[in-house]
């Protein structure tokens, strides 16, 4: 099915209105790959009778489709060694220093397939181990939300393939924190139970999502517009507690994004600290 400009346009523009994600003139090729399949399952001749077949959808199962194909769902373990040397030194200290008090939340704000999520609860296991307290991980609740259905079935899986189990986990976690059963690995109980996840559009209203004392929001804001990103972060700004860190992608930045952050530079990993209200 060829795409013409109009439907590109049109297709474009249905992405970006429910899911933010912005797709640059040059991108048609997404369309094309990542919708092709749906369009014919849905029976439908050309893009434009696919448009209005998800524009008149009123059950919305066809938009999580279109949504779910158009999310990039790319993560593993531990991602970016720079910015899990700030959790092992700085962040995750600081968490365990809070959960000796009371509960302390995270927040994987693009969580995907769950490993980031997973990797905060890995670290903050061993280092409550290490200091002698490991009955402080059940203060930690970690909220992963992420718009896509079929990324967050993995996740609450906490079943991996051989694949996924390579990326970024050394062997000594794999062996510690995981079980082998036939072609997958499967997370503790434990390490699994500290991660809730759901569905959620960062376009919603963060509303009832409660305070977080970190937020990570990686590899998700690249595709959206300056004009959301804007409004994401200031809201981000809204649910985390003064003082606490927000973190992003190695190559992401907040700069000329948000006043309520400043940053700070831990070795080679920038933390964006939501400033004390006024
Ligand atoms: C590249 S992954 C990043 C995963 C993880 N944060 C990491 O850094 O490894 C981006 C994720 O953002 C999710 N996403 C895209 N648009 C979203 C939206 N509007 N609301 C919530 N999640 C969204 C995608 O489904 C995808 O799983």
């Amino acid at each position: 099915m060829k795409l013409t400009s109009n439907e590109f346009d049109l297709l474009k523009g249905f992405v970006e209105k429910h899911c933010g994600i912005h797709l640059e003139p040059g991108k048609e090729y997404l369309i094309e790959t990542r919708l092709t399949d749906i369009a014919i399952e849905n029976d439908c001749k050309s893009f434009f009778e696919f448009y209005q077949k998800a524009q008149g959808d009123t059950t919305g199962k066809l938009r999580n489709r279109i949504v779910d194909a158009m999310t990039t769902n790319e993560t593993y373990f531990f991602r970016d060694d720079n910015l899990w040397t700030f959790m092992r030194e700085v962040a995750v200290p600081e968490l365990l220093r809070k959960a000796a008090s009371g509960p302390v939340r995270v927040w994987s704000a693009a969580a995907s397939t769950g490993q980031e999520a997973y990797s905060v609860a890995m670290l903050f296991d061993e280092l409550a181990r290490a200091q002698g307290t490991p009955s402080l991980s059940r203060n930690l609740e970690i909220v992963g939300t992420d718009i896509s259905s079929a990324a967050l079935f993995l996740a609450i899986s906490a079943r991996y393939d051989s694949l996924a189990i390579r990326r970024g986990l050394s062997d000594d976690r794999r062996t510690r924190y995981f079980t082998e059963s036939g072609s997958v690995w499967v997370l503790s109980d434990e390490i699994k139970s500290r991660a809730k996840f759901r569905r959620f559009n960062l376009m919603d209203s963060f509303a009832g999502l409660g305070a977080f004392d970190l937020v990570l929001c990686r590899y998700v804001a690249i595709y959206f517009q300056e004009s959301f990103k804007r409004d994401l972060f200031q809201r981000i700004g809204g649910v985390l507690k003064p003082g606490c860190p927000l973190l992003l992608g190695a190559t992401e930045t907040l700069r000329g994004l948000a006043d309520e952050f400043e940053s700070t530079v831990h070795k080679n990993c920038t933390a964006f600290v939501r400033k004390p209200s006024r």
